[in-house]
């Protein structure tokens, strides 16, 4: 396989508990958490395909038939809307359905990232691929995963997306410690995940996008279980640096982490406010709630 051949498959870990967002993810999966007027999933699957790659596979849980099935031909649906002359919303829907080739694998229980991006390995094949996690909705111009690409295309090697967090953050995510090669481009030294502040190599943490090669595999599956007892995509991929060297691209854009309370409310307002029927109606509704008092 050319190191870089071209990626024609991104795969969606979805098969989390999402316990931050409860109760709201007792029945429904995370990703179908409405964002303004799509559910968290169809932003991602946009940024694939806008990114020019068509074949989503999607790791559920074995009893989720709902995510795939949002993008699934919906005949009953469709021939209602047309009898009731509804031409465009009849054209949403099957634009929805013809958007991208969505298939799906199980993750038999939760056992952690890495396992979870595991079983995708027959989906992917022996084929460089992404890694996209839907409840990091990434804003950008170009698309954040169109940015990896034509980093990957050009350096041949795996290529994580990296944003700079607070410091007092850094105990959340996989950080890396790296070298710029230039402007927005590092090689990566080392990775840990979930480090304490006085041990993060730096303030680069790997925000949820990557682009990957099939020799992630076998490493992967020889991965122990690691940080909070799962299975680390970061430590696959530390073990992984031993053997070819690893590129890291600073976002040029907005992240949302629609996974938590807050960050979902914050990607709710930024996506609103950049609809004109909502925006106006949105500011005066934020500008009339009273702030409270300190203390109160
Ligand atoms: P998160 O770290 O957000 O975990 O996973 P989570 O379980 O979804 O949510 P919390 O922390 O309990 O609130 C990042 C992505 O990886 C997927 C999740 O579905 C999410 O899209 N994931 C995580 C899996 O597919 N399998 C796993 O075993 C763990």
């Amino acid at each position: 396989m050319p190191t870089n051949a071209a990626v024609r498959t991104v795969l969606v870990p979805a098969a989390g508990l999402g316990t931050r967002m409860l109760p709201a993810t007792k029945a429904v999966p995370k990703e179908l958490l409405t964002l303004v007027d799509r559910p968290i999933i169809q932003y991602g699957v946009e940024e694939a395909v806008q990114s020019g790659v068509r074949r989503v596979v999607l790791v559920t849980n074995p009893g989720n038939t709902l995510t795939a099935s949002h993008f699934a031909p919906a005949p009953a649906l469709e021939a209602e809307l047309a009898a009731r002359g509804k031409p465009d919303l009849l054209a949403d829907v099957r634009a929805l359905t013809a958007l991208a080739d969505v298939a799906t694998v199980h993750q038999p229980e939760p056992l952690g990232l890495g396992h979870a991006v595991l079983c995708g390995r027959d989906a992917v094949g022996d084929a460089p691929f992404a890694v996209m996690l839907p409840d990091d909705i990434i804003d950008a111009d170009p698309p954040a995963l169109r940015q990896m690409l034509d980093i990957f295309a050009e350096y041949g090697g795996p290529v994580l997306l990296v944003e700079r967090v607070p410091h007092d953050a850094v105990h959340r995510y996989g950080i890396i410690a790296a070298e710029p090669i230039r402007h927005g481009v590092y090689r990566v030294t080392d990775l840990v995940e979930k480090p304490a502040a006085a041990d993060a190599p730096s303030d680069l943490a790997i925000i949820g996008r990557y682009v990957l090669t099939p020799d992630l595999f076998p490493t992967l599956a020889a991965t122990e279980r690691g940080a909070g007892g799962e299975i680390q995509l970061t430590d696959g991929l530390r073990q992984l640096l031993r053997s070819r060297p690893i590129y890291a691209c600073a976002l040029n854009g907005t992240r949302l982490d629609a996974g938590n309370r807050s960050g979902f409310l914050k990607a709710t307002i930024h996506f609103a406010s950049k609809q004109p029927a909502l925006a106006a109606d949105l500011r005066e509704t934020l500008d009339s709630i009273p702030v409270p008092a300190a203390g109160a």
